[in-house]
């Protein structure tokens, strides 16, 4: 078997296309475009990259896109400040400080302590308490950029999970914990066949993790190793979403093999051009709905 290949990028381009309409008929209506504050700490590459590729996103689908920069060593209470400044400014609808804050500078940043400071009605990466909670008890206010854009792309390929066996390979805040959750759920924002998954989610501390993955209808993988999931792990047929996205020398890898997984999965998305464009996508979507939550239109 040779997998469909889910083209992200061409769905990402129709998603951006939907909100840059809604976006025209919220400016036609009175009201101002929405504005996505990015906050940039330091000089990493590919943060550099990921921001000016959100700005530029931003711009075509007629929201203004603006990048707050930094310096490494800038320290907690600026960054604080500024978060603070942002929350306050009634222009800005959406925050967004770019994660991973520097590592290596002379100060050590309290990751948590910021995400947590951004108002959660202009928290557009989902990331605050309120925000996680609400979609937890399934009523929420914004949904986390990746993992929506993980639900948009099976919907818009027609790839039903509803009771089916899914297995999210990772564990963290951004991806791993809220896509498990809006899977299980009874329904989302593409209706049931989308969520109602029996869902497993596997780490690094999973017993035996290629037979837990061999079981799996649908695997995605969020793990941020490069092509550690292999041929063998994965079900004759299954969907396979690749989140990860890896250099590894001049190349992007995903986190699955990319070329021995086609063979044996059904559908399988790419790196680079599957998830990566729809989680730019989501953001755009939840940037006009902050705009919209916030003038009550
Ligand atoms: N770094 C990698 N992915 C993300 C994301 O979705 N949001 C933010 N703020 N930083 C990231």
């Amino acid at each position: 078997m040779t997998a469909q290949i889910l083209d992200g990028k061409r769905i990402a381009g129709e998603i951006r296309e939907d909100v840059a309409k809604a976006v025209a008929v919220f400016v036609a209506d009175g009201a101002p475009a929405p504005c996505l504050a990015a906050v940039l700490v330091g000089e990493d590459p590919a943060s550099q990259v990921y921001v000016r590729n959100k700005s530029r996103a931003c711009e075509k689908a007629g929201i203004q896109g603006r990048t707050h920069r930094l310096p490494a060593d800038a320290g907690q209470d600026e960054l604080m400040s500024l978060v603070e400044e942002l929350n306050t400014d009634a222009n800005v609808n959406g925050i967004l400080v770019q994660l991973p804050l520097p590592t290596d500078a002379a100060v050590k940043y309290d990751e948590r302590e910021i995400l947590d400071a951004i108002d959660p009605l202009k928290d557009v990466d989902a990331f605050s308490p309120v925000n996680v909670g609400l979609l937890m008890q399934g009523r929420p206010r914004f949904l986390p950029c990746t993992p929506h854009g993980i639900v948009q792309l099976l919907s818009r390929s027609n790839l039903s999970i509803a009771g089916k066996n899914v297995c999210v390979v990772g564990r963290s805040d951004i991806v791993g914990k809220p896509m498990a959750m809006m899977l299980a759920q009874k329904t989302g924002s593409c209706g049931p066949e989308f969520a109602n998954a029996t869902v497993t989610i596997a780490h690094s501390r999973t017993t035996d993790l290629a037979a837990v993955c061999r079981d799996a209808d649908c695997l995605i993988a969020a793990v941020g190793q490069p092509e550690m999931i292999t041929g063998d792990m994965i079900k004759p047929g299954a969907i396979v979403i690749d989140v990860g996205i890896n250099r590894v020398g001049e190349k992007l890898v995903g986190d699955v093999a990319f070329d021995e997984a086609k063979e044996i999965a059904s559908a399988i998305t790419p790196v680079p051009g599957g998830v990566g464009p729809l989680t730019i996508a989501m953001l755009l979507h939840n940037t006009l709905a902050a705009a919209k939550l916030q003038s009550g239109r």
